[in-house]
């Protein structure tokens, strides 16, 4: 049940019963009511001189007045104080009636109908075609992820975009690299890595030796032109690369629902450039075709080349235009870094220049850059750490603690990758989305602190709490649910379906994250200080309630932030 609806209800009534009422409605006033700072001031308080204008009294008289008039049986008091109303949650009804309400609702506990009939697109991950899956790319696959599971969540339809990075000169050099020195047997055993091989011996050879650059541009001409023989490399290429990636996609459980890359605008960006020269936005600027964005602080968009050739952002802008076309979407998101700030930032207003109100639907969801162990990363310099090795890692430390804790434990190798991957990513999760992380195994791997491994396993202990309790069928006696511990835990869990709409509303998965930290320490703080399995039936019954209420919670928690929770660990 909603509290603070009510409890604005019962203001509203008083107000009427007491002034005449006032013109307000039960939202604005929910909205007004505070959580205090202390418990002496109860558990909601509301300043009445939100109520003055309307009834033209002062906060105090309203105060006093509303105090002596409301009562219903969830509150235990009202008190007036200096033109606040401080409410008094009664305990064991305020315990009821969330732990029931979580339990009944079940799975949908946290979410609501309000994406019904809308549909959101996401680009996220959007990989590099020959280049290998690294760290840097794991926060846009993961809080995409998320937020492809939170929309869901809300009922919206959700539509996973990897925009492959699948267009540019250098894949004309990398097939005449192929041509020259590799072989289809190297490149289909060693993947990505002997791809980068060949590319990298390419430029090193090409400082010496200038007719490779030539032969490299001949090659992308020959891409472009459609040449089959350049054609079946390319996509080769291409599918090698997605094999790779697909190991890793595998471990996180992430899934897309479309793959369309760069190169799939190759023949959708006609069209857009005919409208930019229809609404006279296109310039020439030394034989290149831009729009000038001078008038909005940013500096031009480059739409073609003086060679004719398109752009990242021409790409971006034809993509954006069949999103729309495709799945007439309601909001379109883009999880990339926020180095592309700038990028996006001109797309968008090139979309709203070309006249396409749905501009305003289209939002860049930045993040942070990640570094390791203190260092930060670079490709140039060599210092790179792969996901699909960092992930490997992590399972195998887990496996090691799993065998030192729980030498007995059954599945020992898939609880351990859904500990290890569990890890990791919720330590990418775990921070503001613009904030840097510096990735740590200390950190991420720490059954006590605040990580996934610590979240899981408080999970693993309500399921083995509710395993060894059995089945019990006494009446719940709710008072016994009125101690702080108790009482922490139903607050938390009263707060879940808040933290889920300000996760989707500000796309910021990393508030789920944290909730799901909380509330494994308050669960465990309850545990620690009260025995469930007392012999007092009412209560036991009630603090097994409140352990599934709090299992069933941190599982949904974590699986919107897509990982899984281990019965046993
Ligand atoms: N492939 C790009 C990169 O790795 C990200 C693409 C993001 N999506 C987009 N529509 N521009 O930096």
């Amino acid at each position: 049940m909603d509290f603070k609806l009510s409890i604005a209800n019962e203001i509203l009534a008083a107000a009427k019963r007491a002034f005449g009422g006032a013109e307000l409605n039960a939202a604005d006033v929910a909205a007004a009511l505070e959580l205090p700072p202390n418990p002496e001031m109860g558990d909601y308080a509301f300043p009445c001189f939100k109520l003055s204008k309307a009834l033209r009294k002062s906060p105090m008289m309203i105060s006093d007045a509303l105090a002596a008039e409301i009562r219903a049986d969830y509150l235990s008091r009202v008190k007036s104080v200096k033109g606040y109303l401080n409410f008094f949650l009664d305990r064991a009804t305020y315990a009821e009636r969330v732990v029931e309400a979580v339990l009944s609702q079940g799975e949908r506990y946290g979410s609501d109908d309000s994406g019904a009939g809308k549909t959101v697109v996401l680009d996220y991950s959007s990989i590099n075609i020959a280049k290998r899956f690294h760290i840097g790319h794991l926060s846009t696959t993961m809080i995409g992820n998320a937020l492809y599971k939170l929309y869901q969540f809300f009922g919206w339809r959700a539509v996973g975009v990897n925009h492959l990075g699948d267009w540019g000169t250098q894949f004309g050099k990398m097939i005449a690299a192929y041509k020259r020195w590799g072989d289809h047997d190297t490149v289909a055993r060693g993947g990505v890595d002997e791809m980068v091989k060949l590319y990298v011996r390419f430029n090193a050879e090409a400082k010496e030796n200038e007719a490779l650059n030539d032969e490299g541009r001949a090659w992308f001409k020959r891409i472009e032109d459609g040449d089959p023989e350049a054609l079946e490399i390319f996509e080769w290429f291409k599918s090698v690369t997605l094999a790779d990636a697909g190991r890793v996609y595998d471990l996180l459980g992430v899934k897309f629902d479309s793959y369309a890359g760069e190169s799939f605008y190759n023949d959708k960006m006609g069209p857009i450039i005919e409208i930019l020269k229809e609404k006279g936005l296109l310039k020439e600027d030394k034989g290149a075709q831009i729009v000038d964005l001078e008038p909005y602080g940013m500096p031009p968009a480059l739409i073609l080349r003086s060679d004719g050739a398109t752009l990242y952002i021409t790409r971006d802008l034809a993509a954006a235009k069949y999103r729309k076309d495709t799945y007439n979407f309601d909001k379109s998101l883009y999880v990339v870094a926020y180095q592309q700030d700038l990028h996006f930032r001109q797309l968008f207003k090139v979309l709203e220049l070309m006249g396409y109100d749905w501009a305003k639907d289209c939002e860049h969801v930045a993040f942070g850059m990640v570094s390791y162990e203190g260092q930060s990363l670079s490709t140039r310099e060599g210092r790179i750490v792969y996901l699909e090795d960092l992930l490997n890692e992590a399972i195998s430390k887990s496996r090691a603690i799993i065998e030192e804790k729980s030498p007995e434990l059954e599945d020992k190798d898939g609880v351990a990758r859904q500990v290890g991957v569990g890890a990791v990513v919720f330590f990418a999760l775990y921070n503001n989305r613009i904030k840097d992380i510096d990735f740590s195994w200390d950190r991420a791997l720490n059954f006590d602190g605040e990580t996934g491994p610590y979240v899981m396993y408080t999970h693993a202990r309500c399921c083995s709490v509710l395993r060894k309790a059995g089945e019990c069928d006494a009446e719940p006696d709710f008072k016994a649910l009125d101690d702080p511990e108790a009482q922490d835990v139903v607050r938390l869990l009263e707060q879940f379906p808040e933290t889920c709409k300000s996760a989707l509303n500000k796309s910021e998965p990393s508030m789920i994250t944290r909730y799901s930290v909380d509330l494994a320490q308050a669960y465990n703080k309850f545990y620690y200080e009260h025995k469930v399995m007392v012999d007092e039936q009412g209560t036991r019954k009630a603090r097994l309630m409140l352990t599934e209420a709090a299992k069933q919670t941190i599982a949904k928690a974590l699986d919107l932030i897509g990982l899984d929770a281990p019965e046993r660990m």
